[in-house]
Parts: structure tokens; C-alpha cells; sequence
């Protein structure tokens, strides 16, 4: 790529969103203007966490004038089966209802009110089973969702005997709800023959189109999946956004009108899954350097009623389950446990903060009852080069210890703790507590096979250029990382290029945009397809201007120009000449990630391109007679490689630090023993607001090397922040030690205000 000096800042900040969302002209699902004609769904769900349908009646609801159709598993033409890595999730129940929001019919009607009074004026019957909502319970009695996973480096029972100190404990994560700003939602409408058309606020379109077309019983090639933008995802819509889109696609089939179904927030919130719960058990062994000998964790995961992506998820569990640390002893059990709960699914981090969470939570046990500080422990332990994970990869160009040490001196560390001792040796009832959380995250799917993309680059013959490609924008500006792409590719102005929306019919076959990588693989497809494009009209201006080697020839600026060669040429004029020429000026690009593999049976192998690294350090007040809290600061040291886009990728950091703060210290998710979702609004499901956000926030770039693997060498940034947030959790427990030394500490997150007032006062 060729950087101009005198636009490189601006490329730096380009958020091409961002205009429109202040303006608020920013388009989403619902912005699309209507089709006359058009029926709008409602989904009827099970009241009902585990049970037999006895009966329906429709007689009432049938009567409602302006009701359409109601829609059962009968009238599915194809599989009435929805699961994505295990075929376990009917679209629409049929005898047997396995958590409350299961949907069981649909309603299609005239309007959004007709399918609403519809829907309440359904009775079914039925005969309630046991129902299971604690993992630990599900473990017991064998109910899985699939097979344990097992990691294994090294011979933990024999370290074992070798070490001077050694914990055993249990730690346990809350679920998480996603909050995305734009609930779940989709619209389809025929197109042609047998073909449907459906806009899906989806990350993975791919996962869309066939999951209709299981359901629909077509092939893939007459469902075309379209996405301009998506109001977030955060995960939640990489594999749950398929049944909505598959509704309306199934109205669409049956009544050939165009069908549209947005949730209700409290409808979203009730039918779709959330981040999988965890409990876990940990022995953790140590010498007496405080190095870590070996480490073994046992992970019981709540998966809800079905599979959805849990068993991958789980796999991630024990992919980060050292974070950033080096044990040459490890061993790892983890089980998707099947419970009565909305399926849980990908979540920010992927099961990758619900591992870290135990072995912080061991070493801070370690800490504590050895009597040093945590930051001792975790520092003589941090990753090397070289160091093996207990998956079998080693680290390449480490920077854990190189974030924790700049960490540490850029932002004073060591005065701060004497401050902060100080501090709570003069204030009875307020107490400061400090952390560090070193994150090391691993980059790429890791079902290997997920790791590739395509893209689809066209010049017009007026220089202006087209670029479609299969990565969602869904608020983390991969948008404008791809214009970067091209326009740096091209040597023009960004203002050149038009994003096109996310299409099946334009890029197949892509992988959801998740794993953090979305930016890695659509950019290197795009880098393909804009590659194969200059090679063609440098061929055509080396054979007019009589240039030996095409690599003489340079494009910036919006002009192309020959090192040993005085003409120049404008990029429109280079165009029509190609044009004229008869030049292909259009081209599919493609990427696989090279390098990685890894074997499920052995569990090990190399299935991440690169590992992104970070510290940040934590400093909390709490309020000893309230149990209230506040974020003095969170200062963090991140590894971006070489950012090519410093303000989206602030951004990233912000907002997945938050969105962790939120899950470690107040999103509370509550089920009853029935499966009732008792925190089942946004009054009583607290999210991080801007009162919550911690009054500093600082970012250091660490600039590094980067990794060829990574797009323009600008490192994956989109999960690995939200790691951070297991900081304050640790940050909040030694606040609590400050006031009450021999508090109890359970190593249960969340750390709301009320548990913090049981531990201060336990
Ligand atoms: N940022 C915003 N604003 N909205 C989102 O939905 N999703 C996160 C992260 N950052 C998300 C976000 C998740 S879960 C992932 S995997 C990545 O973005 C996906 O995008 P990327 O691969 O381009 O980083
Ligand atoms: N991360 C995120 N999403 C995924 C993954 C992963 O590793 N594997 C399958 N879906
Ligand atoms: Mo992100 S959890 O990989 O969508």
C-alpha cells in the first residue's frame, strides 16, 4: 500500500458511519421503506420451561379479522431444524417445549397490532417436566449438549508434588445480555419464481440463507440474504439471527406476500440466548518463587436448551483458560451442559473471558492466602517468547511481559500503591482497590475451516469503484477499514470508493463476522481482488510506456506514475483507456489464513494467526457503609500492532472495557427455578451507563511489529478489550480486603453493589 504523508492522518480516523449516526440518518432494517402488501409475524413462545404440549386452541385467535396464517412445525416444507454445529433446535416446537421463549407458532397478520392481539388470544396446554437450570445440576445427571473437551500440557498430578503451595476453589460468571441497540429482526419478500429476498440484521448472512434453506427444503441459490448494516451484534446475531429471518421467509413461502418481523426488546430479550453461564473449579500449584507449576480447571458451562454454538464456545473456554500466563502443567476439563434456558450463544470473547475469570480468580486466591499481592504472581508468570500454550501453539513476537512493564511505568504503578495504601489507612469507611489484568487473546476462528473470505472489487469506467465484501458492519467500523483497503490498494481518495451492502449473490459462502478477524479476512480477500486488478493495468501502462518492471510503476494520489519514466497519468484517464483497451476491470478476491491447523482429537495444534496482548490497571472507591463503587481510572497498555485506524480502534477498546466492566460488576441475569427470567427488562437488567464509566480512561498504542497475518499489520481488536474488565472485578475484591481483611471472598461475578456489601461485612 502507498501512504500519502499528507492524508495519513485522516486516513487514521476515518469512521465513515459516523457522520450518519450523529445525523442520525444512518439506515438499519426497520429504515426500509415498506412494500404495499407486506404481513408482519409474531412469534407465540412457551410460558412453559420444560413440557409436553397437550393442546391449542386457535379457535379465537383464527377469528381476529386481518390474521393471515398461523404457522406450526406442520407447515414447514423442509427441516423443521435450525442448529448450526448439532442439529438439535427445531425452528418451531413440536411435542416437547424446553425453555421459556421456545417458539412454538407464528402469527401472521395485517399489521404489527393485529399479529400482537393474535398472539394473546392463543391458549396451549401443557403438562410441565422437571426443569434444570443450574449446569452443575444438568453435569449430574449427564445431560450434555456434547462431548467434554479435554486440554492436557504437561503432568499436572506429578507437578503437583512438586509444588510448595497449592488452591483449590470454585469461581463462577454470569450470563450476559447483548443489548444490542437494534433488537433482532428481518424482512423477506419474493423475488421471481420460487426465489426470496431477505434483509436480516445478521453478522453471518451465510448462516441465514442456509439455514432457510434447510427449513424451506431449497437450495442455497434461491435465498438471497442482503445486510446494509447492523445495529450491533456483539455476538448475538452470528448464529441467532437465523430463525427470524427464516420466519419471515417461511411466511413468505406460504402467503407470497412480502413478511416482516422486528422483536420487541422485551421479546428479544425473553426468546434469545445471552453469554453461556459458568461454574468452575480450580487447583492451582506453585514454588516457591511464586511460579506457577500447574494449573487444572473444571468448566461446567450453561448452554441452555440447545447446542447453538456453546460446543465452540467451550472449546474457546479452554483455549484461554491460562490467559496470559505461562504453566507448563495443565489440565483441562470443560462440559456443555444442557439446562431449560434460552440457548446461550456467542457473546464478545466467546468463552474466552469465562476461562480467564478462573485462573485470575486462582491466583488471587493464591495471593491472598500466601499474603503478596496478586500483580506478584502474575508477573513472574507472564508469557515468553516461546512460551507453549497447553494447546500446543507458542508465542510468536510476545509482548505480555512488554505491555505489563510499560503498563506499570507509564502509568506510575508504584506510587499509586503507596498512594492508595496510604489512602485507606486514613479513610475508615472508603477503600481504594487497584488490579492488573494482562489479557492475551488468540486470533482466527478456531474451527479452522471458518477462516477464509471473498470479496468483489469493480472499477466503473468513470474511475469510481465498487467493493463488496462478505464482513457485517455492526458498529466496529470494518466498513471503513475496507475502504482503507481499496482506496490505499488504488492510490485513490476514499470519497472513490462505495462500500456495497453485505450480499450472498455478490459473496458466498462467507463466514459470520466474528472471531475478531473480520477485518483480517474480508481485508486480504479485498487486497485479492484490488491486486489482481493493478497487475492488469500496470501490464497495460508498462506496455504503453515501454516499462520493464511493473513494480517501477506507483498509483497514490489519485495518479499512476513510472519511477524511470516522466509521463504521468490521472486515475479517471487510466480507466477509460483500460476501458477502451478492453481491460477486465472487475475481480474476486480470496484469502484463507495460512499457517493454522488444529486437531480436535488431540486438541492440539496452531489455530491462531496471531495473539493480540494488553494490560490494564484497575482503581476502584468503594463506599464501605453503602456497598457502592465507582471506576477512579483504567489505564491500559494495548498491542495493536500498527493501528491503521486509531480512532475506530480507541473506540473498540472503549467499548469492550465497559461492556466487561458491566458483565463483572452489574449485569445480573436472574432465573427462577422455573426458568422465569426475573431481570427480564432494561429497568431491572442493569447495563454500564455513563455514570458507570470510570472517570479515566487511558490508552497507550503500544505500536509493535504487528503480524503479516493481520490486515496492514493492524492487529484484531474487537474482543480482546472486553477482557480488561475482569480487572475491576479483582480491583472491587481488594477494596473489600482494605476494609475487612478477613472478608470471604467467592470468586462469583457479578460484583454488584450487594455483593459487595455481603463481602465487606462476611
Ligand atoms: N463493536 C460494536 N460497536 N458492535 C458490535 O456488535 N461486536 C464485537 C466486536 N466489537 C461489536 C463490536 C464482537 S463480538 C466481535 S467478534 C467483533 O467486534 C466483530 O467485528 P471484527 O471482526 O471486525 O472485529
Ligand atoms: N470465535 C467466534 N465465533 C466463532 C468461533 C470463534 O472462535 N468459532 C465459531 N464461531
Ligand atoms: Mo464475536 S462473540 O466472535 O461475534
Amino acid at each position: 500500500m502507498t501512504i500519502n504523508p499528507k492524508t495519513k492522518k485522516k486516513k487514521n480516523s476515518l469512521n465513515i458511519d459516523a457522520p450518519l449516526h450523529v445525523t442520525g440518518r444512518t439506515q438499519y432494517l426497520d429504515d426500509l421503506p415498506e412494500l404495499a402488501g407486506t404481513l408482519y409475524a409474531k412469534v407465540y413462545y412457551s410460558k412453559v420451561a420444560h413440557g409436553i404440549i397437550k393442546e391449542i386452541d386457535l379457535s379465537k385467535a383464527m377469528a381476529m379479522p386481518g390474521v393471515h396464517r398461523i404457522i406450526s412445525y406442520k407447515d414447514i416444507p423442509g427441516e423443521n431444524q435450525i442448529g448450526g454445529i448439532i442439529p438439535d433446535e427445531p425452528l418451531l416446537a413440536e411435542t416437547e417445549v424446553h425453555f421459556i421463549g421456545m417458539p412454538i407458532l407464528l402469527i401472521i397478520a395485517e399489521s404489527e397490532k393485529i399479529a400482537h392481539h393474535t398472539c394473546e388470544a392463543i391458549t396451549i396446554q401443557i403438562a410441565e417436566k422437571e426443569i434444570i437450570t443450574d449446569p452443575i445440576v444438568a453435569h449430574q445427571q449427564q445431560q450434555y449438549l456434547s462431548d467434554p473437551k479435554t486440554f492436557q500440557l504437561g503432568d499436572t498430578t506429578t507437578a503437583f508434588t512438586n509444588c510448595s503451595y497449592i488452591f483449590e476453589g470454585t469461581a463462577e460468571t454470569g450470563g450476559q445480555e447483548h443489548v444490542y441497540l437494534e433488537p433482532q429482526g428481518a424482512y423477506a419478500i419474493p423475488n421471481g419464481d420460487k426465489s426470496i429476498k431477505i434483509y436480516s440484521s445478521t453478522q453471518g448472512p451465510t448462516a441465514v440463507q442456509r439455514t432457510v434453506a434447510r427449513v424451506l427444503g431449497v437450495t442455497m441459490n434461491q435465498i438471497e440474504v442482503d445486510v446494509n448494516r447492523i445495529g450491533g451484534g456483539f455476538g448475538g446475531k452470528e448464529d441467532q439471527a437465523s430463525p427470524w429471518a427464516t420466519m419471515v421467509a417461511l411466511g413468505t413461502y406460504l402467503t407470497n406476500r412480502p413478511v416482516k418481523y422486528i422483536l420487541e426488546r422485551g421479546e428479544d430479550l425473553q426468546m434469545t440466548g445471552k453469554r453461556n453461564p459458568y461454574k468452575s473449579r480450580y487447583k492451582i500449584g506453585l514454588d516457591n518463587n511464586y511460579k506457577i507449576l500447574a494449573f487444572e480447571g473444571q468448566y461446567f458451562q450453561n448452554g441452555g436448551a440447545a447446542a447453538d454454538l456453546s460446543p465452540a464456545i467451550l472449546g474457546r473456554t479452554l483455549f484461554h483458560s491460562t490467559n496470559s500466563y505461562y504453566v507448563p502443567n495443565v489440565k483441562t476439563n470443560a462440559y456443555s451442559c444442557k439446562t431449560n434456558l434460552p440457548p446461550n450463544t456467542a457473546f464478545r470473547g466467546f468463552g474466552g473471558p469465562q476461562g480467564m475469570f478462573v485462573i485470575e480468580a486462582a491466583i488471587h486466591h493464591a495471593a491472598r492466602a500466601i499474603g503478596v499481592d496478586a500483580q506478584i504472581i502474575q508477573e513472574r508468570n507472564l508469557l515468553e517468547e516461546g512460551s507453549e500454550f497447553s494447546y500446543g501453539q507458542k508465542t510468536e513476537n510476545c509482548e505480555a511481559q512488554n505491555c505489563w512493564v510499560q503498563a506499570k511505568k507509564n502509568y506510575g504503578f508504584g506510587e499509586r500503591k503507596e498512594q492508595v495504601r496510604q489512602f485507606n489507612a486514613t479513610n475508615k469507611y472508603i477503600k481504594k482497590g487497584l488490579a492488573l489484568m494482562p489479557v492475551c487473546f488468540g486470533i482466527s476462528f478456531t474451527n479452522t475451516m471458518m477462516n477464509n473470505a471473498r470479496a468483489l472489487v469493480h472499477v466503473y469506467s468513470d474511475g469510481s469503484v465498487g467493493v463488496s465484501t462478505g464482513a457485517i458492519e455492526m458498529g466496529q467500523g470494518v466498513s471503513s477499514k475496507m475502504i482503507q483497503v481499496a482506496a490505499g490498494s488504488f492510490g485513490i481518495d476514499y470519497g472513490r470508493i462505495k462500500l456495497e451492502t453485505t450480499n450472498t449473490t455478490r459473496v458466498a459462502n462467507t463466514s459470520p463476522s466474528a472471531a475478531s478477524a473480520t477485518a483480517d479476512l474480508n481485508g486480504k480477500a479485498l487486497q485479492d481482488a484490488c491486486s489482481q486488478i493493478l497487475h492488469r493495468l500496470k501490464k497495460m501502462i508498462a506496455a504503453e510506456w515501454k516499462c520493464q518492471d511493473l513494480d517501477t510503476i506507483i498509483f497514490e494520489e489519485n495518479k499512476i506514475f513510472a519511477l524511470d519514466h516522466s509521463q504521468e497519468i490521472q486515475w479517471e484517464a487510466l480507466i477509460q483507456l483500460a476501458f477502451q483497451k478492453r481491460i477486465n476491470l472487475s475481480a474476486k478476491g480470496h484469502y484463507a489464513t495460512p499457517k493454522i491447523h488444529f486437531d480436535n482429537t488431540t486438541s492440539k495444534g496452531h489455530p491462531f494467526a496471531y495473539h493480540v496482548y494488553g494490560t490494564a490497571i484497575f482503581q476502584s472507591t468503594v463506599d464501605c457503609i453503602r456497598g457502592n463503587y465507582e471506576f477512579d481510572s483504567v489505564q491500559i497498555v494495548h498491542d495493536f500492532g500498527s493501528s491503521m485506524n486509531r480512532s475506530v480502534d480507541l473506540g473498540q477498546i472503549e467499548g469492550g472495557l465497559v461492556q466487561g466492566m458491566g458483565w463483572m460488576t452489574m449485569e445480573e441475569l436472574i432465573y427462577d427455578e422455573k426458568g422465569v427470567l426475573k431481570s427480564g427488562n432494561l429497568a431491572n437488567y442493569k447495563i454500564p451507563d455513563i455514570y458507570s464509566v470510570p472517570k479515566e480512561i487511558a490508552v497507550q498504542y503500544l505500536e509493535t511489529a504487528g503480524s503479516d497475518l493481520a490486515i496492514l499489520k493492524s492487529k484484531a481488536v474487537g474482543e480482546p478489550p472486553l477482557m480488561y474488565g475482569i480487572g475491576a472485578y479483582f480491583s472491587l475484591c481488594n477494596a473489600i480486603l482494605a476494609f475487612n481483611p478477613k472478608a470471604t471472598l467467592t470468586y462469583v461475578a457479578p460484583m454488584t453493589a450487594e455483593r459487595v456489601l455481603m463481602s465487606l461485612y462476611s
